[in-house]
């Protein structure tokens, strides 16, 4: 099977991460007979816009468009760009034009990686955060009147569409369906947020009919939060709208200790668009330059493209590769510092690559 990616490597740790990910991808495609084409981009960074005083040439989506999926690093310079600039210009174009409408976050303790919760061990955290991605809490709906007046007044509302909240209960359903424990959990305010909430709940129990197997609860976003931390062993998919999602996905990842190996997608899960893979970490300017960032978000984010490209097998042998090289600890595995170790992106790079050949 034959895809095509495009690559975009940002800024920073980005161009750093990505050529180990694309060197554990190939290493996978060979093992799996899959043909993956990359074209690599220089926009979306600080050098592009240095040179062009914009994040993206005027025929990016036309480009992009021709792709079956993104494999992005991290963009953010911010003593070149204000990173409100670099943000709005590149990572949330994809997003919106390409309709991501799923956010989605794994959460899972891997071998190798303490907890900074006590005494966790791998296969106790293990779940996926499915956030709404492109409505919700975050609209542009609203506004200000009498400004600089004592009747000073803003207002900006939250806007739920049965086609937005639907579409992505469906994907959170799918995905709980998929998995051993069938089990979906759904952040709710139902009891302050009294309108929007309450619909919310509506529609999660209208897509529950649809999908018998799936075990199903619902919690107040605060008393989850606190269970992310109390119990995360309870969680297997968890979906949430926009602003609750965003909290979650990054208390999630918090919660599995290292930032440095933390994936996300953002998906079209209908397929009209290509969806992104990035890490959740960003650049990274304080450690950039000296060849020490964790590749393993990154090359996670391989996993999880290649699951969306449809070879969930291969996916699940690249992560294996992972959760390998991290079980051996820093003694025997080129384990960056962050995890203690001594070792390079490229060395924990190729080992990982190594790995994926061997098992
Ligand atoms: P950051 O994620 O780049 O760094 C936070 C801390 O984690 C730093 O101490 C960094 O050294 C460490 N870290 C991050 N990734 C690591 C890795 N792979 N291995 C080892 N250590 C790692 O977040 P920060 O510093 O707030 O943002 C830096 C720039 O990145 C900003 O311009 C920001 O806007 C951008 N950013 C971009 C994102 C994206 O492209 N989606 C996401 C987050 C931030
Ligand atoms: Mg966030």
């Amino acid at each position: 099977m034959n895809h095509r990616i495009a690559v975009i490597p940002g800024d920073g740790i980005g161009k750093e991460v990505v050529p180990a990910g694309i060197e554990t991808l190939e290493a996978t495609a060979g093992r799996f007979g899959l043909r993956l084409e990359f074209t690599d981009f220089g926009f979306a960074s600080a050098d592009y816009w240095q040179r062009h005083q914009r994040m993206l040439p005027p025929d990016w989506e036309q480009t992009l468009r021709a792709f079956d999926a993104i494999f992005f690093g991290a963009v953010g310079w911010p003593t070149v760009v204000p990173d409100h600039i670099s943000l709005w210009g590149s990572l949330l174009q994809f997003r919106r034009t390409f309709d991501q409408f799923v956010n989605l976050r794994p959460c899972r303790l891997m071998p190798g990686v303490r907890s900074p919760l006590a005494d966790r061990e791998p296969g106790e955290i293990d779940f996926l955060v499915v956030r709404e991605n492109t409505e919700g809490e975050y609209s542009s709906v609203g506004g200000r009147i009498f400004e600089g007046t004592d009747r000073e007044t803003v207002l900006q509302e939250t806007v739920m569409t049965r086609v937005g909240v639907d579409r992505v209960l469906r994907f959170a359903f799918e995905q709980a369906q998929s998995r051993p424990k069938q089990h979906l959990t759904s952040a709710t305010k139902s009891n302050g947020i009294a309108i929007s909430m309450p619909y919310w709940d509506e529609r999660v129990a209208a897509m529950s009919q649809r999908f018998p197997r799936v075990r199903v609860d619902k919690f107040h976003i605060d008393a989850l939060a606190a269970q992310f931390v109390l119990h995360p062993e309870w969680f297997d998919v968890v979906v949430a709208s926009n602003l609750f999602g965003d909290i979650l996905s990054d208390l999630g990842p918090a919660c599995t200790g290292t930032l440095g190996i933390a994936p996300s997608a953002n998906i079209n899960p209908d397929r009209r668009h290509p969806s992104l893979f990035e890490p959740v970490h960003g650049s990274a300017p304080d450690i950039a330059g000296q060849g020490i960032a964790n590749p393993i978000g990154q090359i996670w984010c391989g996993s999880m493209m290649l699951d969306h490209l449809g070879h969930p097998e291969a996916a699940a042998h690249l992560l294996g590769a992972v959760e390998d090289v991290l079980a051996l600890g820093p003694k025997e595995s080129p384990l960056t510092p962050d995890l203690h170790g001594i070792g390079t992106t490229a060395e924990l790079g190729n080992a990982i690559a190594e790995r994926v050949r061997e098992r």
